[in-house]
C-alpha cells in the first residue's frame, strides 16, 4: 500500500495489518528497539517502522540495513506517540544498498548533489523541488484548459531560428543527407503557436525548448521547457493580464498542494518562501513601460546605487542586475516592463510609431525575466522590412510572414520559462537545481 494511502486512510487501519514497499531513509537500532523512517515517494516525510529485538529474525535483518535499501514488509498499522507507524512483523523483499552509498541522513548541499545527480533524487529536497515541478506543469495545464486554450504539440526540429538570434543546435545524420535543408533544434514554438492561433484563435504549446547560448549563469540552461501561449483577436495589455493571472494560478497550486514541500524548502533553502509567495498571489499586477525603467535605473545611480553595466540610457538592453534592481528594490514584486526599444528585440515585434514594439517581459525579484512576449507584428510589408533589416533569411520564414496574407488577425503571445518558474516556487537560485539532469554549456554527464 502506497504510505500516502495508509495516511488518508489511518483511521480505518488502525491495529490492521498492511503491506508497505520503500527505502529506507534513516535507520536508528538499539538494543531493545529499532525505527526505520521509509520512504516511498508518494510523500515527504515517509512513514516509521518499528522492530522490536524480541523478534530476533526482523531484528537481525532489519537492524543491519544500509541506508536506501529497499524493502517491502508487513506489519501492523499502530496510532503512535507523535504520528502513526508499523510494528514489523515480516520482511518480504529486501535489496541492500552496497557500501560508500554518497547520500546520507544528512542534507547535503546543493552543489555536492548536482555532482551525485542520479542519486539526489533520493533526498528530500530533491523530492520537494520535483513534486513542486509536477504540481507547476500540471497547474499550466489546467490553467490554460480552464481559458479554454488549446494544446498544440509545436515540432522540436525545425527549419528556422524562431528568435533570429542565431543559437540553436544544428541537427545532423552521419552522411549529411535527411531533410533537403538544415535543421535546428527549436528554440521557441511561437511561429507554429501562431500558425494555429489563426485558426483555433486559443492555444498553447508546452516543450522542451533548446539554445546553444554560451551564458555561465545560474539562469540558463541549453535545454528547458518552455509554456507558450498564443491568442489571436488579443492585444499586448490583455496578454499580460493573462500571464499575470497564470503565475497566481500555479502559485495557488503549489500553496494549496504543496503544503510539506514548501515547508522543507522553507526550513532549510530559503527563508519566508511561503509568504514571499502568498504576497505574490494577493498583489496587483504591475507595469512599466521600458522608458520609465530607464529613468527609474537613472535615478537610482544618482543616488548611488553601483550597477557594474553603468550606461544607462534608452537603447540598452537591460541587464539580470538591471532587472534585479527594478522588481526587487524598486518594485519589489514581479513587473512588466513594455515597450523596448525595437534594435534589441525580434523581429516579429510590432513596431510602435516611436520606434518601440510592443514586446514586454515579467521580471521577477532574484531572478529576473521569467517571461519574454510581444504582440505580433501583422503588417506584411514592415514584417518584411524588418527581417531584411535585421538581415535574416527570409526564404525560411516565408511561410511565416506569409501567414500576413491570408487574413491574419492581431495576435499575442509569450514563453514562460519553466524552470525559473519553479526557481520561483522553490526558492532555489540556481537552474541546474531545478532540472533532473540539467543541460548546460560544458560537462554532458548522466
Ligand atoms: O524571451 P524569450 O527568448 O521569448 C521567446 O522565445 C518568445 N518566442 C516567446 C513567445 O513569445 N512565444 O524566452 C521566453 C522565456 C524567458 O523569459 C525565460 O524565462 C526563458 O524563456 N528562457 C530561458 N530559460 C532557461 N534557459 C535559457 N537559456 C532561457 N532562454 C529563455
Ligand atoms: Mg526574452
Amino acid at each position: 500500500m502506497e504510505i500516502v494511502k495508509i495516511y488518508s486512510d489511518k483511521k480505518k487501519l488502525i491495529e490492521k495489518k498492511v503491506q508497505v514497499e520503500g527505502w529506507v531513509r534513516f535507520n536508528r537500532p538499539s538494543k531493545n528497539i529499532g525505527f526505520i523512517e521509509l520512504t516511498d515517494g508518494t510523500n515527504l516525510h515517509g512513514i516509521q517502522l518499528i522492530y522490536k529485538a524480541e523478534n530476533k529474525e526482523i531484528y537481525n535483518t532489519l537492524s543491519s540495513l544500509p541506508l536506501f535499501s529497499s524493502i517491502v514488509i508487513s506489519g501492523i498499522l499502530k496510532d503512535g506517540k507523535n504520528d502513526i507507524e508499523i510494528l514489523v512483523d515480516k520482511v518480504i523483499e529486501k535489496n541492500e544498498t552496497e557500501e560508500n552509498f554518497p547520500i546520507g541522513k544528512k542534507e547535503h548541499g546543493l552543489e555536492f548533489l548536482r555532482d551525485n545527480a542520479h542519486l539526489r533524487s533520493k533526498t528530500k529536497m530533491f523530492q520537494s523541488i520535483m513534486k513542486i515541478r509536477s504540481t507547476a506543469s500540471f497547474a499550466i495545464h489546467e490553467f490554460f484548459n480552464n481559458e479554454g486554450y488549446s494544446l498544440i504539440n509545436t515540432p522540436i526540429i525545425t527549419g528556422n531560428d524562431a528568435e533570429g538570434a542565431g543559437e540553436s543546435f544544428l541537427v545532423s545524420v552521419k552522411d549529411g543527407t535527411f531533410y533537403d535543408k538544415q535543421a535546428t533544434l527549436t528554440v521557441s514554438g511561437q511561429l507554429h503557436a501562431e500558425c494555429y492561433a489563426q485558426a483555433l484563435k486559443k492555444v498553447y504549446t508546452f516543450g522542451p525548448t533548446f539554445r546553444a547560448e554560451n551564458s555561465h549563469t545560474t539562469r540558463h540552461a541549453s535545454e528547458f521547457w518552455m509554456v507558450e501561449p498564443e491568442a489571436s483577436f488579443t492585444d499586448y495589455n490583455e496578454m499580460m493580464d493573462t500571464g499575470w493571472e497564470m503565475l497566481k494560478f500555479i502559485i495557488k497550486k503549489t500553496l494549496d498542494k504543496n503544503k510539506d514541500e514548501l515547508e522543507f524548502l522553507q526550513k532549510n533553502n530559503k527563508k519566508n518562501l511561503i509568504e514571499y509567495l502568498t504576497s505574490i498571489v494577493n498583489s496587483k499586477l504591475k507595469k512599466t513601460s521600458y522608458r520609465d525603467a530607464i529613468k527609474i535605473l537613472q535615478e537610482a545611480k544618482k543616488s548611488g546605487t553601483k550597477f557594474e553595466n553603468s550606461k544607462i540610457e534608452f537603447g540598452i538592453d537591460l541587464a539580470t542586475e538591471h532587472e534585479k534592481y527594478l522588481a526587487g528594490i524598486h518594485f519589489k514584486s514581479p513587473v512588466y516592463i513594455y515597450d523596448y526599444p525595437a534594435e534589441i528585440k525580434s523581429f516579429y515585434m510590432y513596431k510602435n510609431e516611436d520606434g518601440t514594439v510592443r514586446g514586454y517581459d515579467l521580471i521577477v525579484p532574484e531572478i529576473g525575466e521569467i517571461i519574454g512576449g510581444s504582440q505580433r507584428e501583422d503588417r506584411f510589408d514592415i514584417l518584411t522590412k524588418v527581417i531584411k533589416e535585421k538581415k535574416q533569411d527570409l526564404s525560411e520564414l516565408e511561410w511565416y510572414i506569409n501567414l500576413r496574407k491570408n487574413g491574419y488577425a492581431k495576435s499575442t503571445g509569450y514563453g514562460l520559462g519553466f524552470e525559473r518558474m519553479v526557481m520561483l516556487l522553490t526558492g532555489v537560485e540556481n537552474i541546474r537545481d531545478v532540472t533532473a539532469f540539467p543541460r548546460t554549456t560544458g560537462k554532458l554527464n548522466f
